[in-house]
Parts: C-alpha cells; structure tokens; sequence
C-alpha cells in the first residue's frame, strides 16, 4: 500500500521529498499544494481543541536560539542518540536500531558501554558493505549555527523542541495569565534533530512541525476539572513494565496505570482529536516510556502510538510530566525568578506538556483515509481535514455552462470556502482526480442548471448525486 499512497501523493501534489532535482536529503519533505492544506487543516483542528476549548494562550518564538538556552534546558548535554560508524564507507547507524534489525531484538541496553558490547558480542558489521564498525558514541541532534558575523558571533541551534522556546516567557505568560494557575500555552511552529540516518520517509523528518502545549500547574495540581468527559474511552494501554491492558481511562487512573489525572484526560482528548482527524481509533493505543527511554526532563511520559501497516508504530503525542524542571534549569541559568506568589504559596510552577508532532499524525491520516474500491482510488478524509470543500465542474466546456460554473464558483469563494474550479477533460476523469485528493463533494454544472438553478452533487464516499439550488448550495457543502 505504501507504494501507492506515494504515488498519487506525488502525483497530486500532497507530499513528496524534498530536494529532489539534487538527489534528495534524507529527513526532509516538502507538502505540495494539497498537503499544505490539509496540514493547515489539521493544525487548526488543534487550535479548536486547545486554543478554543480548553482556553490556551497561542505564542509563537524564534526557532534558533543561543546557546545558553539549551545549555540551562540540558540539551546540549543529554540530548543525543547512540551511534557508530562504518569504518570502510563511513555509513551511519542509530546503535539501537542496528542491533535491533540484527538481532531482531528490541535493544534493552541503553548505555553506551552496553551497546557497544552488544555490537561487539553479535559481531555485527555494517549491513551497507559489509566493513567494520567502529565504537558506538554519543552524538547530539542539536543542528549548531551562529549568530551574527565576525569574532563575536555567538554559538546557536536551531531549537529541537519548541517548548523551551515557550518556557522562556514564563514571566510574561503569568502576568498575561493574571497570575492564575492553571493555564496552557500552545506554540505550534517547526522544530529540527539532525537524526543519525533517518529512512521512514516523513516519519522521521530533520526538520519537522510540533504542536506542543504546555500547560503551568501549581505540583499537586495535576488533574482536570473536565474528566468525566474522556473517562468512559476505551483504550489499550501498555504500562512501562509491558504489561497490556484494554481498559476505560477511569479505570486506567483508578488502577494506578495512569498515575496522573492530568496527563489520563490529555491522553483521552488526544484520542478524539486523532479520530477527528480521520486517523483510525482500532490503529491507536497508549503506551508509558520505560524508564531508560523516558527524555532526561521527564518524570512520566505517556505516548499515544498508532499502528502502521507500513511503518509500524509511530508516535504520535507524547504527555509528559515535566515537573518544575525546565523551569528550574532556566532559573538557575539566567537568574531571573520563575517562582509565583499563588494562594499564599511560593513556588516553581510545575508543566504538563502534551506534544504533538504534526507530520506524523499527517502521515496517519493519510494512510487511514487512503481507500481503494476496483480502479477508483481515494481518500476519506474528514470535511474539516480535506485540502477543499468541493470541486465545482461543468459539464461540458461549451453551451454557457462554464460561464456559469464561474458565477457558482466566485458565489462559493465569496463565502470564504475553499473551492476549486475544473473544466478540463471529461467529467469522469475530474471526479477522479477530485477523489484523489479526498475533495469531499463535487458540484456539477448541466444543462439542468441553464433552466433552474439546481446543481448536481457528487458524494466522494458513496459516489450518490443529489441535485440542490444554488441559493442552498453553501449549507449543502458545510454540513
Ligand atoms: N517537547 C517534547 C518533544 O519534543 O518530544
């Protein structure tokens, strides 16, 4: 399937790699004039959820930063990956993911004395040529730049998460705040990890989009006034020691699973929101890092993973407590207060973050939605999450029809819809190309219309034509 949800992405201007007049560099994709709509769509099915329903504050921050800004976040020191190299042709390789695919494994060992031994024990050899290895070492992801020219040029990176970039208002988001907890901050923006070798195509990009929402708490205040609105979801959940269970979110907090209520309704809104998308619910499920995998800032991280036919699992948000950690390390490094006076308690505000990659979760929706039927290939994507809200065609490109296929068109446009507009070829072929694209309804202009008013509309998924006027043809499209 893979190979043909890369074709006709391609082909109709979805996704496809980036750089490709130059070979292509691993990492990095372009959206195409579809994908870019349908991205903007799922970002802002994002902002509905937590700009509109849960009340959070937007920012958006530069995505280089000084280097004392990831010194004091400690990603200059801990944010690394394992790896070693080929000694003969120089090949890179993630050491975990190496001795995974060799031993067939997952890899346990999460130090580098271990890895390297398990190199050594499985005398494994570079899969490329066949030379040695060399030893497994610790490489940061962080991309490295400079600020400003000259000898006084300052060292830099372009930012590996976006929420640092967010910590660093603190101040000014609680005064924003009315120095009243809790509040989220939702920054969504693009993000950069020089990944070791990435070969998932978008599933592991260098340079990628987030959606991350950090929400301020006062430590005990870890849960949410909105529970009961997630907890009858059920869902499979495996905790850090492996074990799987298929349980409802009440009874996953209930049990101890999920330890934090906060992070227990996080997970629940995130399921919504990916079957909003249109990403498959039977596909989902969450999982607790184990401790060796758990990022340095983290005390508990529960992701939500979605099974693929083509990938495997995936990771689509992480909901992590971050405790007063980053906000801690930016205190002691800059010197400037990230404590609050708050009901008589002072005190480092502790951070839920729940964070989002945006390109995964694209990915998703578009290998969920992706559909066959005989020769007719198309995607089911949700109203809200397909790149236009209907094709307006006519019949034929003669007799007065594309005239007035224009007047339907600038009447749709003008009500701020995003529509197309296509008369070239038969109208079977521009069905087709309009389900390609998981266009969800098509509006076609006949000699009917001349003596009536009325269109004819196409239903992507049921292929079913009903007619409607034109004076109600707005309400038939946002249904
Ligand atoms: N901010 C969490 C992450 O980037 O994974």
């Amino acid at each position: 399937m893979h190979k043909q949800i890369l074709d006709v992405s391609k082909r109709r201007g979805i996704m496809y790699p980036s750089f490709e007049i130059y070979g292509g560099v691993g990492g990095f994709y372009d959206y195409g004039p579809i994908g870019s709509r349908i991205k903007k769509n799922i970002e802002d099915l994002v902002r509905r959820y937590y700009i509109i329903e849960e009340g959070c504050f937007e920012v958006e921050c530069p995505t280089l930063s000084p280097e004392a800004v990831w010194v004091a976040s400690g990603h200059v020191s801990s944010f690394s990956d394992l790896m070693t190299e080929c000694l003969k042709c120089g090949e890179p390789y993630r050491a975990d993911h190496l001795i995974e695919e060799h031993t067939g494994k997952s890899c346990e060992a999460s130090d580098m004395s271990a890895m390297d031994e398990l190199v050594k024990e499985y005398k494994i050899k570079c899969p490329k040529c066949g030379g040695g290895l060399d030893r497994v070492y610790s490489y940061n992801l962080m991309f490295q730049t400079f600020i400003g020219p000259g000898k006084n040029k300052e060292v830099a990176y372009l930012r590996p998460e976006t929420a640092q970039t967010t910590y660093l208002g603190f101040r000014r988001l609680w005064e924003i705040a009315r120095k009243k907890l809790p509040f989220g901050v939702i920054q969504i923006g693009r993000s950069f990890r020089n990944e070791i070798s990435p070969r998932q195509g978008m599933i592991r990009l260098r340079e990628f989009n987030q959606a991350e929402i950090q929400f301020f708490v006062e430590p005990d205040g870890k849960y949410s006034p909105r529970f009961d609105t997630v907890s009858a979801i059920k869902a499979k959940v495996i905790d850090k020691e492996g074990r799987e269970s298929s349980l409802t979110l009440k009874e996953a907090v209930e049990k101890g699973i999920v330890k934090l209520q906060m992070i227990a309704y996080f997970l629940g809104r995130s399921l919504q929101l990916f079957k909003e998308m249109g990403i498959n619910p039977e596909a989902l499920r969450l999982r607790q890092h184990k401790d060796e995998e758990r990022a340095f800032y983290s005390t508990d991280t529960w992701d939500i993973e979605y099974m693929s036919s083509v990938f495997g699992k995936i990771e689509l948000v992480g909901v992590s407590d971050r405790t007063d950690y980053d906000l801690s390390a930016h205190m002691k490094l800059s010197k400037q207060d990230m404590t609050v006076n708050y009901e008589g308690r002072k005190f480092i505000p502790h951070v839920v973050e729940v964070a989002y990659g945006i390109d995964r979760p694209f990915y998703c929706v578009i290998e969920s939605c992706y559909r066959e039927e005989g020769d007719r290939v198309f995607f089911s994507f949700p109203e809200d999450i397909a790149p236009y809200k209907a094709g307006v065609f006519p019949l034929v490109g003669k007799d007065g029809l594309p005239e007035k296929a224009q007047q339907v068109f600038d009447l749709l446009k003008k009500e701020g819809l995003y529509v197309f507009y296509d008369e070239g070829g038969s109208i079977g072929k521009r069905y087709a190309r309009a389900d390609e694209v998981g266009v969800p309804i098509c509006v076609t202009i006949d000699y009917e219309t001349l003596e009536d008013d009325t269109v004819t509309l196409r239903d992507r998924d049921t292929k079913k034509q009903d007619r409607v006027k034109i004076d109600g043809l707005c309400k038939a499209i946002v249904r």
